[in-house]
């Protein structure tokens, strides 16, 4: 029996922990052998890129950021896009896909993504390919898990950052604007909002109106508060404006988010007159070393894949549903994303303390 492992889509704190708990399950468990796939589904594509996985060489990760194997977010093989002679080209690869899964002698594929990752494996399950998905994002969006791993760690990173800003912002007698990752769900500005003790969070499910934001600035400022902060979610938009697009494809697809935080700075240093600066995390959020929670999360995500694998229970992504890891179909994991509800408790419970969501 040997089964492959590939991480797909943006890196997140974890994806080591995971590669090495399904190698060490696979071999000391059933005796099996592991094909590392390199690059995500790129490595698939021919020539196959992979390395043998053992107990050996995948020693020591456990608590080491970013993946062994390599990912990237551009490697879609059922939409592969390539540049020849200047044009872009798509093209349909997933039967090439298939075939060489076939000639590596993959019993079983172990796909670790989010959200586009976890699509992707799902159609190469339909293809007949026996798939088990792993929820990686550390946006936290995906909705039949409880939660993701490198969702806490990028949590824990942004936290410490507003840590960082508290004290700085309170000698200078500032306003500070932390930009945040988190696509189009608020989960890490919420989050890390509320450890990090904000005093505005602004999510992309609650559109803002600026004028609240300031007049919350002031309020504190009038009540003798010497510096404020705010979180931006990188998708936060105003109330009948647009979210700030770094990068989109002529037909529309956003490949980047970015810039809300420094619009939102400006926006604020315009309306109340205070010295505002702006701070953008970006990948600080994705990178370092996983958090003892997600260490043990991506564990239990990569141990219970391989018992999937040994149940031949394919098609299914791993899923943690407090207490237990379970698994739920595929097809479901993908259906949906997941959404701060803008009337859940915490977000009840920030407003009940005086955090504006600016509504
Ligand atoms: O999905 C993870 C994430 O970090 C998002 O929070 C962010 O919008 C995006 O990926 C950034 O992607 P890239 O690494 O391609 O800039």
């Amino acid at each position: 029996m040997r089964i492959g492992v590939l991480s797909g889509g943006g890196d997140a704190p974890g994806l080591n922990a995971v590669i090495r708990a399904v190698v060490r399950t696979a071999v000391f468990k059933y005796g099996w052998d592991v094909t590392g796939i390199v690059d995500g589904f790129e490595g698939l594509l021919t020539p196959t890129k992979t390395r043998q996985l053992t107990s050996w060489n995948t020693r020591g990760i456990l608590f080491i950021g970013g993946t062994i194997l390599g990912t990237t977010n551009r490697g879609n093989p059922f939409a592969h896009k390539t540049v020849i002679g200047g044009r872009e080209i798509v093209e349909d690869m997933s039967s090439m896909v298939v075939g060489n899964i076939r000639e590596l002698g993959l019993n079983a594929l172990v796909v670790i993504g989010g959200d586009g990752s976890l699509k992707i494996g799902n159609g190469l399950h339909k293809l007949g390919i026996p798939v088990i998905g792993v929820p990686k994002t550390i946006d936290n969006d995906l909705m039949a898990t409880h939660v993701t791993f490198g969702f806490q760690t990028a949590v824990d990173t942004a936290t410490e950052a507003l840590d960082k800003l508290h004290t700085t912002a309170e000698s200078h007698q500032r306003v500070i604007v932390l930009e945040v990752m988190g696509r189009y769900a608020g989960w890490i500005a919420l989050e890390a909002g509320m450890a990090g003790s904000a005093d505005v969070i602004l999510i992309p499910e609650i559109p803002f109106s600026m004028d609240k934001v300031a007049e919350k600035l002031l309020e504190r400022k009038k009540a003798g508060s010497k510096s404020s902060i705010v979180v931006v979610a990188e998708g936060a938009k105003p109330s009948g404006g647009k979210m700030a697009v770094r990068e989109e494809t002529a037909d529309g697809y956003v490949i980047r988010l970015g810039g809300m935080g420094e619009s939102v700075a400006n926006e604020i240093a315009n309306h109340t007159g205070f010295e505002t600066r702006v701070t953008v995390l970006g990948h600080v959020q994705r990178g370092g070393s996983p958090c003892p929670f997600d260490r043990l999360l991506a564990t239990r995500y990569g141990a219970h894949a391989v018992e999937l694998i040994a149940q031949k229970k394919f098609g299914e992504m791993v899923s943690y549903q407090p207490p237990i890891i379970t698994s739920v179909p595929l097809e479901k994991a993908i259906s949906s994303l997941k959404f701060v509800e803008p009337d859940s408790e915490l977000v009840k419970i920030a407003e009940g303390m005086g955090v504006s969501f600016g509504r």
